[in-house]
């Protein structure tokens, strides 16, 4: 059948991951859409930059805009960044065109997603940000649909790799705080301005997509108390080792007097606490369902790869949505032959 035509805004740490996911796992990736999945244009800042991937078959639009009134385009992928400005322009052009709508940008969707899903829903066209929290865990998957029987009492979590990783390095080397985050911008953790990482805003703006989807809250990123880690002292972390604890960066939702409550903050979790081994880039999500009880979610939170599989995700789920092998076609299609025996991974 018709293959699912994406154009990519953004051909950065993400962009570029993406296009390599969809080159290497081409096949299975057309067995589980039920069609291919292809890239006709793209767009970014410089057409001449190398990007370490061959962009010379898809058409280039100066104007990324443009990319929502391609002919050749069934969904747009946005991976610019910005609350605002092109990459708000550009998704609203591509929901005002009926175009699907795919973006990692959680500052957009932290500010502007309510706007965004009521286009998406005048236009009948999907939009879907699983990227924008917690790179490739998926966890607005699952919230809003494991636990969707449930109540939530609360969600907390690591929300920001950048941060997580400067921490728990400094936590096992007692490496230099700038240093650490020169590395984490070099690894493509940081945001393009590391200041909405360590300022904590980078975990809030996930926190408040979180938020609204486990509450069935509406989205209120100007609600969340934020602290970073700037204050945080090489002697603090000694200190808080001394006592039995780490410290990370939670970022957290709750219930309180009927209101809901959102707050980042750096804290002293316990090292017993399932968070505190949580180091590098890892991302941790905690919801407590008052019948599911309490999942732990976890996984790499940054970095090309577990990004553009959260986004390919989402344009796979498209894919299927509009004719796809339906819950049990092609991950059971595999010859036998091709089982592997479970070996149990780290302790
Ligand atoms: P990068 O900074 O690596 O890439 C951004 C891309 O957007 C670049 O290709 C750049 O073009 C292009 N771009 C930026 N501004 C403009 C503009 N004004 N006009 C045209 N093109 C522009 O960002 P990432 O790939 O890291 O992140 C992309 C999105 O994904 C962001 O929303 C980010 O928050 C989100 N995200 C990132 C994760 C990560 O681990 N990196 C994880 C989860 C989400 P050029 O290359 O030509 O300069
Ligand atoms: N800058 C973000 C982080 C990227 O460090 O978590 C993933 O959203």
């Amino acid at each position: 059948s018709k293959p699912l035509t994406i154009a990519i805004a953004g051909l950065g740490t993400v962009g570029v991951g993406v296009i390599r996911l969809l080159e290497t796992n081409r096949d299975l990736i057309a067995a589980r859409a039920g069609r291919a999945i292809t890239v006709t244009a793209v767009s970014a800042r410089d057409r001449s930059k190398d990007r370490g991937v061959d962009i010379a078959p898809f058409a280039w639009e100066d104007d990324m805009t443009a990319l929502a009134g391609r002919g050749d385009v069934d969904v747009v992928v946005e991976l610019v960044g910005g609350a605002d400005g092109p990459a708000l322009a550009l998704s609203r052009a591509a929901l005002d065109a009926g175009k699907g709508l795919v973006t990692a940008n959680k500052a957009m969707v932290a500010h502007h997603g309510l706007a965004l899903a009521e286009a998406a829903e005048t236009a009948r066209a999907p939009l879907k940000f699983e990227a924008a929290v917690a790179g490739g865990i998926p966890v607005v998957k699952g919230l809003r649909e494991g636990t969707s029987a449930n109540a939530l009492t609360r969600v907390y979590g690591i929300l920001n790799g950048t941060c997580n990783y400067i921490l728990s390095q400094m936590e096992a080397s007692g490496a230099d705080f700038d240093e650490v985050l020169a590395e984490a911008q070099a690894l493509g953790y940081a945001e393009a301005d590391p200041t909405f990482d360590i300022e904590g805003i980078d975990a809030a703006h996930k926190l408040a997509i979180l938020a609204a989807i486990g509450f069935g809250a509406r989205i209120d990123f100007d609600a969340v108390d934020i602290v970073g880690i700037t204050g945080v002292r090489a002697a603090d972390i000694a200190q808080a080792d001394t006592l039995g604890f780490v410290i990370r960066l939670i970022a957290e939702a709750d219930i309180a007097d009927g209101h809901l409550l959102q707050r980042v903050r750096p804290c002293l979790v316990a090292k017993g606490h399932p968070l505190a081994p949580v180091d590098g880039p890892t991302n941790a999500v905690v919801a407590e369902g008052n019948f599911s009880g309490r999942l732990l979610f976890q996984g790499a939170g940054a970095g090309d790869g577990p990004t553009a599989s959260a986004v390919v995700a989402d344009l796979i789920d498209i894919a299927r949505a509009q004719g796809g092998p339906g819950e049990f076609g092609a991950p059971f299609a595999m010859p036998a032959a091709q089982l592997q025996p479970f070996t149990p991974a780290d302790p």
